[in-house]
């Protein structure tokens, strides 16, 4: 993929953050502090570690690190996302993952909660964050697993091709390629990691379809994006199959549902 779609890319990741930073806050971490226990784990997060969190969001990582007793620093390239992280953590800045301009080796962990496949460019940021582990600290990042096996995001996806509504999401590197486990353990193992370490996580979030159809929509870019391509009867029809599909494969009861989440965790120590 040559520079400038690369950059098309990342441009459009960098605008879409800022209009659903706030959608995302407020009801996304249903699903993702799912995944945060094992991505601190992964990284040997604990009392005293110096952490930096990239692309925090709204701090979900960041604050169960600091619940651990570690000292945290939060980044990421969104204002409005920094502006909602820093009700929740002391240390918040602006910056991308792949120019976080802060000092080499400043930190014993770095995490990086759903951020790979947002990136125009993973090696580069992969360096980045490389760049600023402390010799002997750990690197860890939590990926989406592919749509088929993550039904809390894929369901949606699979709903909207169903009806024939194709949004316009400029290309961008396969949001999909680090969920394969040894392109993941290459990626990190590129960037100069040892004792590389890739795990499948399964867990399940427990939601009303048809608010989990919104949230989905309003947070989501790749979702949001696709949606937003539809007329209004259109999208009304796919919130409505979306629910019936929920309830029919993962209903739990009372009009709620039980979709599975799987993501990847990598981690690796720099030498
Ligand atoms: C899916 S959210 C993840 C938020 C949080 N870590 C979590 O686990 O819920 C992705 C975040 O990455 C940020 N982001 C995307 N590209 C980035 C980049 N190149 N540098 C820094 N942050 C980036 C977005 O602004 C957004 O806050």
């Amino acid at each position: 993929m040559d520079d400038s779609v690369l950059d098309a890319f990342a441009a459009w990741e960098r605008d879409s953050w800022e209009v659903r930073a706030a959608a995302y806050a407020a009801d996304v971490g249903v699903l993702t502090r799912g995944a945060v226990p094992a991505l601190l784990d992964a990284a040997a997060v604990g009392s005293g570690c110096r952490v930096l969190d990239v692309a925090t969001g709204p701090g979900f990582v960041g604050t169960e690190a600091l619940g651990r007793g570690a000292v945290v620093t939060a980044v990421d390239q969104s204002a409005a996302m920094v502006e909602i992280a820093s009700r929740a953590l002391p240390d918040v800045r602006q910056a991308s993952a792949e120019q976080l301009g802060l000092p080499d080796g400043a930190y014993d962990a770095v995490v990086a909660g759903f951020l790979l496949n947002h990136l125009a460019r993973p090696e580069l940021g992969i360096a980045e964050l490389v760049r600023v582990l402390a010799p002997g600290g750990r690197l860890a990042l939590t990926v989406w697993d592919r749509p088929d096996a993550n039904r809390a995001m894929g369901l949606l996806g699979e709903v909207v091709t169903s009806l024939g509504i194709t949004g316009v999401v400029p290309p961008g590197p396969d949001s999909t390629l680090f969920a394969d486990e040894q392109r993941f353990a290459a990626l990190l193992a590129g960037g100069g990691l040892v004792d590389v370490e890739v795990a499948r996580m399964t867990w399940q979030v427990d939601v009303e379809p048809g608010g989990w159809f919104d949230t989905v929509a309003a947070a989501m870019p790749r979702s949001g994006a696709v949606l937003a391509s539809a007329n209004e009867p259109q999208r009304a029809q796919a919130r409505q199959v979306y629910v019936e599909r929920a309830l029919e494969r993962y209903g739990s009861g009372n009009g709620r549902c039980l979709l599975p989440a799987t993501a990847v965790v990598g981690s690796g120590r720099r030498p």
